[in-house]
């Protein structure tokens, strides 16, 4: 397994008091393989992704328990320097805003070449021709050019494309995508999107693909991980989960994706929001707002059942919620 979190759990200190933004997530992602992370925002899809790359703001936040294994080594074990050396080379985020994420005072060029220079020691001259290649890889025109120009003098889904090829330039095993496509025009989206798809297939790599858009994780995921309240709710192959959730909240979620065929049907809505991190109700921390709790919902938190041997619900009606 490349990927293994386990009962990973992380909070931070606010003035409200102790916010619990991870609570015992465990997922797994195979090399080769796409996990999409799906969930509403501030449900712990970024706080996750920033501990497994090691790139946590601590404090605010401190990581209380759990394991986080790469190719089996508890990467909460290791010294800061040998984690910088496996968050270069060997895993590897794109961010949502390329603009922030790159540096805005050197060429695109300078940029890409630096992660040759640095990491695999190349000559400079050899590190520009990587650059124009890497630039070309991910499709934008006129490279050779292009290479000499800053980031701001790019569009934005050419800037996303760039920061792709930044985190793909040592090829690395794992790449953690954080809404990638967020800020970007829908057109522009799907390109994009398949780009990185193309590209993941290519290079066999392990994706983690954080998103809130139920719709674009379809064609691009293998297994997708809903998250809510800092915990996995539902965890299953991306077609099973579509023909029938085993969770509440991944069935509110899919009864509220636009659909060409039900034009003109009011939208569903899950109702209420999602609880305040310091103060998650007890029991199922969804059960405020669930359309099947029960009393024992309001007191007793549900273990992530095993539904089959690649699924997973954190419901105690899953049987129920899969019979529809
Ligand atoms: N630096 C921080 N300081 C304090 N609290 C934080 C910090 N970063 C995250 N949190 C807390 O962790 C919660 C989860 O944040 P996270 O960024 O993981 O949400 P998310 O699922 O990625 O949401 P979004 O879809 O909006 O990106 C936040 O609601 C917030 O309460
Ligand atoms: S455990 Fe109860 S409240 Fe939670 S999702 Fe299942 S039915 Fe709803
Ligand atoms: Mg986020």
């Amino acid at each position: 397994m490349l990927l293994e979190v386990r009962d990973l759990r992380v909070e931070f200190r606010t003035r409200e008091g102790v916010a619990h933004a991870v609570n015992g997530v465990t997922y797994q992602v195979d090399a080769g393989e796409t996990l999409a992370v799906l969930g509403e925002s501030g449900s712990g899809k970024s706080v996750t992704a920033q501990a497994v790359m090691g790139i946590l703001d601590m404090p605010p936040g401190r990581i209380t328990g759990g394991e986080i294994l790469f190719r089996g080594q508890d990467l909460l074990k290791l010294k800061e320097d040998e984690r910088r050396r496996i968050r270069g080379a060997e895993m590897a985020m794109i961010f949502q805003d390329a603009l922030s994420a790159l540096n805005p005072v050197l060429t695109v060029g300078d940029q890409l070449a630096e992660m040759f220079v640095v990491h695999r020691g190349t000559s400079r001259k050899d590190a520009r021709a990587r650059a124009v290649e890497l630039m070309d890889r991910v499709r934008i025109p006129a490279a050779a050019q292009r290479v000499r120009d800053y980031p701001h003098q790019f569009s934005g889904g050419m800037r996303q494309r760039i920061m792709i090829a930044m985190a793909l330039a040592l090829e690395p095993a794992l790449v953690i995508a954080d809404e990638p496509t967020t800020a970007l025009d829908v057109t522009v989206q799907a390109q994009v999107m398949d780009l990185l798809a193309e590209l993941r297939r290519e290079y066999r790599m392990g994706l983690v693909l954080i998103t809130h858009d139920l719709g674009v994780v379809a064609d691009v995921a293998d297994r997708i991980a809903v998250m809510y309240a800092g915990r996995i709710v539902e965890s299953a192959p991306v077609h099973d989960l579509y023909k029938a959730p085993a969770h509440p909240y991944t069935r509110g979620l899919l009864d509220s994706i636009p659909r060409l065929d039900l034009k003109g049907r009011e939208l569903y809505a899950i109702k209420g929001l999602p609880p305040s991190l310091t103060r998650i109700p007890p029991g199922c921390a969804f059960h405020p707002r669930c359309p099947m709790a029960r009393d024992v919902c309001r007191t007793d938190p549900p273990p992530l059942y095993e539904v089959d041997q690649r699924r997973g619900s954190a419901c105690h009606f899953w049987r129920e919620c899969l019979d529809g």
